[in-house]
């Protein structure tokens, strides 16, 4: 979408810009280099990430900062403009996150969505009360005017609402644009004073014209030329890794996940063989997973990579553990044992790789400099005392944009689209009983089968997690004339957006049918197969 500001609009910017750029200097954090960015004020509405997402689809990056950081914080950023999100809160109540003011004096213009628009409209003199019902769905808007906003939009439309309270009049000075059946005022906005309000959700897919909103305000309004892609992500993060490394060497801890996956190409493009790539097999991979790495990584993309069989220690550590947690104690250590003699091998690295997201940097504080920041262990944990300054170069991406940058890279697509997977692996699957190499070798065959069908049916993208689990118990079977006392397969497979929350999925009787029977077929130890109907809450996606 290319802008289409109006003259008077495009001379307003350089002053409004200009008046950010006069603050202190930008903060260190996510996106620094970043010449074009857009600011997301998070007042804990549900959607307040995915509006970060929609704006940079739209090739604008943005960044997400807590509602409290403070206008000059925000200031620092220079942002082309500032999205005021939703929130659970009425803007009446004791303890609902406030507006700062201030923010509305940067000179960039300023979008309040939904619990925002309702902050504007109190702050600026309009009258926000409680609707007689509230509004959650599927609404039908009726557009008065377009306005700039709404430009390009349908006069009958429909979006997606989700608010009790709801603006009766908007600010003195402001056009009222549209209202639905429980808001009089559903759109306002102020031209001249850069101010623009909407109380339904542009960045669900269920406002059809939602990005048609959200691209008017990045670029009409806010002059945003919109030159973020992945592309652009690479060249800068070469461009920032080689600036940070200099002549230094690298270590980066493979663990066949996307994440550490693109930070290692992604690093290895910009220091080539400076970069050594660690991958420590502990033999609790699924089938051929460490092959598709070390082919991948060494054979395809020629990056120098030590990978380490060390399938016997771990099973010797894990001898004799059942207990879950004491597994995944054993397994960690022990990971932290492998690869340290590892980096000792390497001599004058002093950087460590690490596929940290920016949903890692929102969870621990928003990047503003004002929370610790959680350390973030991909591969199963690194001693702080190995004293290596970390190179984060997925510290600005969501995961989504994780994968393009991937695919970019030319990583195979199986490890661009590969499920999540857990640090311990088929070790927390092996469920109640001794992790011993027969066991992992029974899970390990299933899984392969219950793989391989899911993805020939076009699933495997669909689903958050597909796994199968083995309980350490038998039951009795008949094959052909033969009592047989078998093993059971429990098969797991969730829907789920972030892992906090998932629902079972509802996978065809037929691929059922045929997986069982293959399982059966296929694997003389296993005599049963059961699905997992379980939902999290109130269960947890593993088992263990
Ligand atoms: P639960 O079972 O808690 O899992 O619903 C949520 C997500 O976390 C993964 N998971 C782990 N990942 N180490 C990991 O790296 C672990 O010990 C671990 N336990 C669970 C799980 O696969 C799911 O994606």
């Amino acid at each position: 979408m290319s802008p289409t500001s109006s003259v008077a609009e495009r001379e307003r910017r350089p002053a409004a810009a200009a008046a950010v750029a006069d603050e202190a200097r930008p903060a260190a954090g996510p996106g620094d280099a970043v010449a074009e960015r857009v600011v997301v004020l998070d007042y804990g509405g549900q959607y307040s990430q995915l509006i970060a997402r929609r704006v940079r689809e739209l090739g604008v990056y943005s960044e997400l900062l807590p509602h409290h950081v403070g206008a000059a914080e925000v200031a620092r950023r220079r942002p082309r403009g500032v999205i005021l999100s939703g929130g659970p809160a009425s803007v009446y109540a004791e303890g609902a996150p406030p507006l700062e003011r201030e923010l509305l004096e940067l000179g960039v213009p300023v979008l309040g969505i939904c619990y925002g628009m309702q902050l504007l409209a109190v702050a600026l003199g309009g009258r926000v009360q409680g609707a007689e019902t509230g509004e959650f769905g599927r609404s039908q808007l009726t557009v008065s005017a377009t306005g700039r906003l709404l430009a390009g939009t349908p006069a009958q439309q429909s979006c997606w609402m989700s608010h009790r309270d709801t603006v009766f009049e908007p600010p003195p000075g402001f056009h009222p644009l549209a209202s639905s059946s429980a808001s009089p005022v559903a759109a306002f906005e102020s031209v001249q004073r850069q101010i623009y309000g909407i109380q339904f959700h542009p960045e669900v897919v269920h406002t059809p014209h939602g990005r048609r909103v959200l691209s008017n305000f990045l670029f009409d309004v806010c002059g945003c030329s919109g030159g973020w892609s992945a592309d652009s992500v690479i060249e800068r993060q070469v461009g920032a890794i080689r600036a940070q490394v200099g002549d230094g060497r690298a270590i980066c801890g493979l663990s066949g996940g996307v994440d550490s996956s693109v930070a290692a190409l992604l690093v290895h493009r910009a220091i080539g063989e400076r970069l050594t790539c660690v991958f420590v097999d502990h033999g609790l991979m699924r089938k051929q997973e460490g092959e598709q790495v070390v082919a991948a990584f060494r054979d395809h993309f020629n990056v120098p990579l030590v990978a380490v069989d060390a399938s016997e220690r771990f099973l010797r550590a894990l001898r004799g553990v059942t207990d879950p947690e004491r597994k995944r104690k054993v397994i960690g250590a022990e990971f932290i044992r492998v690869f340290e003699e590892q980096a000792a091998r390497l001599p004058g690295v002093r950087f460590l790789v690490q596929g940290t997201l920016y949903s890692d940097v929102i969870e621990s504080g928003g990047g503003t400099g004002t929370a610790t920041i959680k350390s973030h262990h991909n591969v199963g944990g690194l001693p702080e005392d190995l004293e290596l300054e970390l190179v984060e170069p997925l510290r600005e991406l969501f995961k989504d944009e994780v994968r393009e940058v991937g695919a970019r890279l030319g990583l195979p697509e199986r490890l661009v689209w590969r499920q999540p997977f857990p640090g311990p692996g088929l070790a927390i699957r092996v469920v109640g009983g001794e992790v011993t190499r027969d066991r992992l070798e029974i899970l390990r065959e299933a899984d392969a089968i219950l793989q391989e069908e899911i993805r020939a049916a076009g699933l495997y993208r669909q689903l958050w997690q597909s796994f199968c689990v083995l309980p350490a118990i038998r039951t009795v079977g008949v094959e052909g004339d033969e009592r047989t006392y078998g093993n059971v397969i429990a098969i797991r497979a969730v829907t789920s957006d972030d892992a906090m929350t998932a629902d079972w999925a509802r996978l065809p009787h037929d691929l059922l049918e045929r997986i069982a029977s293959r399982m059966i077929g296929e694997i003389r130890a296993v005599g049963r197969v059961v699905l997992d109907i379980t939902s999290k809450p109130p269960g947890t996606i593993e088992w263990e």
